[in-house]
């Protein structure tokens, strides 16, 4: 397998977890009402999956590889987009938890900043994905030979494996403070 293998396997449930938010912000709009404990498992989904564990195995590991190659000036654009479209959606999704937080405190304003943030991560997501599984995963991967993919592929899986104690243990620092 190719160490772009597994991050297009993530990308998959991405997809599902953004076509729910699309529907679900079709039905605030219809109900004039959100659903805080959908948006709260959402904001978690994109924080600990999308964010910490697959763009974090980007990244940290795939891009920084890239970062010491002789990479072509297109490549080295499309890097730079998928850093900064991982950064604004870090953003968003901050904006989404905060929004999410006014609307639990019986601000009903906040609404409409949910279904606006809803509106920016289902037009983000589909094309930041497109971007990488179309142009940039496969063609980067001819930087690499066989023994860099199998050690990345290898740092990947041992970045997971420690995925579930980083997430849990910052439960438990959160509250020791
Ligand atoms: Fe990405
Ligand atoms: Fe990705």
């Amino acid at each position: 397998m190719l160490p772009a293998g597994p991050l297009m396997k993530e990308h998959r449930l991405i997809e599902r977890m953004i076509a729910l938010v699309a529907e679900k912000r079709e039905k605030f709009e219809k109900k004039s009402e959100a659903d805080p404990v959908f948006i709260e498992a959402a904001v978690d989904f994109i924080r600990t999956y999308a964010d910490r564990s697959h763009h974090g195995k980007e990244e940290d590991i795939l891009f920084r590889e890239l970062k010491k190659k002789d990479m072509s000036e297109e490549h080295k654009k499309t890097m730079g987009e998928l850093i900064e479209d991982h950064k604004y959606g870090r953003k968003v999704t901050g904006d989404l938890d905060e929004a999410n937080a006014s609307y639990r405190k019986g601000e009903e304003e906040a609404l409409g900043r949910i279904k606006e943030a809803m509106d920016r991560l289902t037009e983000l997501y589909p094309r930041h994905i497109e971007k990488e599984d179309e142009r940039f995963f496969l063609p980067v991967m001819e930087y690499f030979d066989d023994g860099e993919k199998e050690s990345m592929l290898e740092e990947m899986a041992e970045f997971d494996r420690g995925m579930l104690h980083r997430k849990y243990e910052d439960t438990v620092k959160k509250f020791e403070k």
